[in-house]
């Protein structure tokens, strides 16, 4: 139905059609999911990163001062988390082998502030097979680990790395029951349409529950910070196509979208997305945490039940 050669026009379509395209991808979202929006409260519970990707200002050749939260820090953060009546508790931060012991020794105490009745989720990028498997021990549930750009060539030149071990990791969290998100940046310098379609395959091939499509962000202090930024519609066609691909798959809307463009948060979800994101850190730290560089767009709860209200649509829990 949906082949390559659709798949490759449909991500260009503008006005009409892709006014047609994304209340079909509306349609198939209410089909699974009706009204409802998951609303997810993130701690960035580190800014240290072994990493040293090319689009990203936490990378670790960049000599800024880094955090990494105490237990202490994550359990009050997530206490708020609870007091807001979320039960998405998303444990982000760059990959440092030093989060496994900290994130396996706060999990039990998020559950218990929750009675249980919360979702753990991770971001901390790529781990040996034991870590994450202690980990799941410990609770956790789900955990995203964007495979950025599905181009092996352009994945190694613009994260030194290979994607290979990206997608192994993958597959270990896959085997090992976690919940898997994976997502793709939108507008990488050097990135095809022909890649950007794979990216939308890449569901088809791993057993994931979450995929995403963020614009890229030329962030300063990063070798790409002249670079143009991602196409906001190309990203919103591809959100729109993944729920028509995908009725079943969590996406977000991501911040990134209303850096970029004020109002196109609300756009994501009139493509078919049904996830936003609150953050949780304290207004005094966001700089700290320097993804997409300092300026970078904070949801709010306020802003996030805007979003939701304003695409008519209803968070999935009564906030
Ligand atoms: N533009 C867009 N997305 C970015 N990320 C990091 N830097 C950028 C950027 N400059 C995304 C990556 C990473 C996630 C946490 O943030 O997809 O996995």
């Amino acid at each position: 139905m949906l082949d390559r050669k659709a798949l490759t026009e449909m991500l260009l379509w503008r006005g009409r059609d892709q006014e047609a395209l994304f209340a079909r991808a509306r349609d198939s979202r209410a089909d699974v999911w009706r009204d409802q929006v998951i609303v997810r409260g993130v701690i960035e519970v580190t800014s240290a990163c072994v990493r040293s990707c090319d689009y990203c200002p936490m990378r670790n050749e960049n000599s800024m001062s880094r955090y990494i939260y105490s237990t202490e820090d994550i359990i009050n953060l997530a206490s708020q988390i609870a007091k807001e009546k979320l039960n998405v508790v998303f444990l982000q931060g760059g990959e440092v082998p030093g989060t496994t012991q900290l994130i396996a020794d706060v999990i039990p105490d998020i559950k218990a502030l929750f009675q249980g009745a919360v979702e753990i989720l991770l971001c901390l990028g790529n781990k040996p097979y034991e870590d994450y498997k202690l980990l799941k021990d410990r609770g956790a549930d789900s955990y995203i680990l964007k495979h950025e750009t599905s181009d092996a060539i352009l994945h190694h030149q613009l994260r030194h790395a290979p994607i290979g071990e990206r997608i192994n990791c993958l597959n270990d969290l896959i085997d090992l029951g976690y919940k898997v998100g994976i997502g793709t940046i939108v507008g990488l310098p050097g990135q095809s349409i022909d890649s950007l379609v794979n990216d939308l395959l890449m569901p088809s091939y791993f057993k994931v529950t979450m995929t995403s499509a963020s614009p890229f962000i030329p962030a300063q202090l990063t070798p790409l910070a002249n670079s143009p930024h991602g196409d906001v519609d190309t990203t919103l066609n591809a959100i729109a196509l993944m729920r028509i691909m995908y009725p079943h798959l969590l996406i977000p809307t991501v911040s990134a979208l209303e850096k970029l463009s004020p109002g196109s948060q609300v756009r994501g979800l009139e493509a078919g997305a049904n996830v936003v994101t609150i953050n949780f850190t304290p207004p005094s730290e966001v700089k700290r945490y320097a993804i997409y560089g300092s300026d970078r767009f904070v949801v709010r709860r306020d802003h996030a039940l805007q979003v939701i209200e304003m695409a008519g649509l209803q968070p999935a829990i009564s906030l």
